[in-house]
């Protein structure tokens, strides 16, 4: 049995439509609104729900073979997974994003509020730039309009948020797609139905880029 950890939402519906297509049905999981575990044993899955920010742990820790992460999640986090493919979709971007007439003042500490802090950090450690780190859990984008920070670090889709707050991208620094990752251990014990999925869903995300 393959266990599965999916993204709860409108990604996580998306990635279960390709491995569906892949040959890992699970009828039942779009059935029912309110249960997070789904088996098709005939298929040899069984399928979680989890938030998407807690798939990396749960493959991590072996309570799920496979799943379907962020890079965002991936790169700071650092999960000690493997990283099977990049199944192209949820596609967006990790930026620094400023108010209008932002100016970098080069000798002043710049703080940057964020999510994402082991990012952010990477980031202007690389650029030699030296920075306060204000981590925060969301609304990251009010943090600049009230004067909480100089700029932020977050992911941007559309871009609609920003714009709503009167900020805009001044540098991005990685872009961001959904990644299959593997439990380390559970690749070995697995390794034929991983790669065979593996390879079904690379066909599919091929497919997707034409
Ligand atoms: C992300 C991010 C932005 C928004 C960007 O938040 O933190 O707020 O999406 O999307 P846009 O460019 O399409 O406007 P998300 O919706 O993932 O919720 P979160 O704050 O819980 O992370």
């Amino acid at each position: 049995m393959l266990n599965v950890a999916l993204p709860k939402g409108r990604l996580g519906e998306k990635v279960y439509a390709m491995f569906a297509n892949a040959g890992f049905e699970c009828p039942s999981l779009l059935e029912n609104s309110r249960k997070l575990i789904f088996e098709n044993a005939e298929a040899g899955v069984r399928y979680f729900w989890v938030k998407p920010s807690d798939v990396a742990i749960y493959v991590e820790r072996g309570a799920a073979d496979i799943g379907v992460a962020g890079k965002d999640i991936l790169l700071e986090y650092r999960p000690d997974v493997y990283e099977l493919l990049d199944l192209n979709i949820g596609k967006c971007r990790m930026a620094v994003a400023a108010p209008a007439g932002f100016h970098d003042n080069p000798e002043r500490t710049l703080r940057v509020a964020t999510k994402f802090s082991r990012i952010a950090r990477d980031y202007y450690t690389s650029l030699g730039r030296d920075i306060d780190i204000i981590h925060l859990n969301g609304s990251i984008e009010i943090a600049p309009i009230l004067g909480l920070s100089d700029v932020i670090v977050d992911i941007v889709e559309t871009g609609t948020t920003l714009k709503e707050n009167n900020l805009s991208v001044i540098e991005t620094i990685v872009p961001i797609s959904a990644r299959l990752i593997a439990n380390k251990s559970g690749f070995k014990f697995k390794t034929e139905a991983i790669e065979k999925l593996t390879a079904s869903l690379k066909k599919e995300t091929e497919g997707q880029e034409k």
